[in-house]
């Protein structure tokens, strides 16, 4: 018996070393230790041999199978490590200088219309800040005046990591940090991504994006807000908007207002877009509570100021008659084409 297994041993040792290709070592593999293999069917008839001898021969037969067993795995290795080098030699092959066939992406319908919002608030002379996209409760909460058992929180619920922190539920978050890096005089705005924690439909996702924006100087008013936000949402329509505030409470801004806009479909007569009310809510905004100004260390004694949260995702939906807010995350390129981009 010992000779047979010796032989066999050989035997499968030459057909493993002759085998070039991972699929044919997977035949042999099973042609060798299958049902139908040789050593198999030593173990299948142990039975007639003599007694004595079987438990020697069931470990030498086991101990081969597993010796086979190594050496296809090693030879298994050694032909994937071949297939990669073939690969990267062929690939080194490319010719670069190709006409490129595949599709090419675009600029996502949001960072378009960011960009474009960013550029008209620059020439009016405002910074455009980063906000992170992992905040401190502090900062998404307290510091704009929602402390810890305040209501509005519910409206706000989002993901907290381990540490404390949370995803930031408005770009709002970033204000403190803001007035404490510049100070007053202040002008700027902050795009960002914000996070909530939503039962998902046509206009709620669990990830969207604002651009909000804070102005701050002496005897800023209600009037400076009215006439900064209808010149600026005009230039973002290219239309001769009118404004219109309506009360709204947001616990950063006091008094808190939303905004509308004459309809730029149908000029305030009437449409399907502003569901025939001529008007369409854009932009919740208002004069900077004094408390937030002050734990932004701003004396509001001396300065005042007013802040806007602009609906990116929302503004984009708009511009490209997006009807289902999760398309914009999708990250399907149809919609690119379908709304026109590509
Ligand atoms: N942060 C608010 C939200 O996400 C939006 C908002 C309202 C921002 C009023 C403002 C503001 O700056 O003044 O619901």
């Amino acid at each position: 018996m010992e000779e047979k297994l010796k032989k066999i041993k050989e035997k499968v040792e030459i057909q493993i070393s002759q085998v070039e290709e991972i699929n044919s070592l997977e035949k042999l593999k099973s042609e060798i230790l299958g049902r139908k293999g040789e050593l198999t069917q030593i173990l299948k008839n142990l039975k007639s041999y003599d007694e004595s001898q079987r438990p020697k021969i069931g470990k030498a037969v086991n101990d081969l199978k597993r010796l086979i067993e190594n050496k296809i795995e090693e030879k298994k290795q050694v032909l994937k490590n071949q297939e990669l080098n073939k690969r990267l030699e062929s690939e080194e092959k490319v010719d670069f200088s190709l006409p490129v066939k595949e599709e090419l992406g675009s600029l996502h319908p949001i960072t378009i219309v960011q960009r474009e919002i960013e550029e008209i608030f620059r020439t009016m002379g405002f910074t455009v800040e980063d906000g992170n996209e992992v905040e401190t409760e502090y900062n998404n909460f307290e510091a704009v005046n929602v402390p810890k058992y305040h209501p509005a929180r519910d409206m706000q619920d989002t993901y907290w990591l381990e540490n404390g922190q949370l995803l930031k539920t408005q770009t709002s978050a970033a204000q403190n940090r803001i007035m404490k890096k510049y100070g007053a005089p202040l002008k700027a705005i902050f795009p960002g991504r914000c996070f909530r924690n939503e039962d998902l439909d046509a206009s709620h996702e669990n990830t969207f994006f604002q651009l909000e924006g804070m102005m701050i100087d002496k005897d800023i008013s209600v009037a400076n807000l009215i006439y900064f936000m209808k010149t600026t949402l005009s230039e973002i329509f290219k239309k001769d908007l009118r404004v219109r505030l309506r009360p709204g409470f947001f616990p950063f801004v006091e008094p808190g207002f939303e905004l509308d806009v004459s309809c730029m479909y149908c000029e305030g007569k009437g449409c399907k877009v502003c569901k025939q009310a001529g008007w369409i809510e854009l932009c919740p905004c208002g004069l900077i509570h004094p408390k937030v100004l002050k734990m932004g260390g701003i004396d509001s004694e001396k300065y005042s100021g007013f802040a806007f949260g602009l609906g990116l995702s929302r503004l984009a939906m708009m511009k490209y008659g997006i009807t289902d807010l999760r398309l914009l995350n999708s990250g399907d390129l149809r919609v690119l084409k379908q709304i026109g981009i590509k």
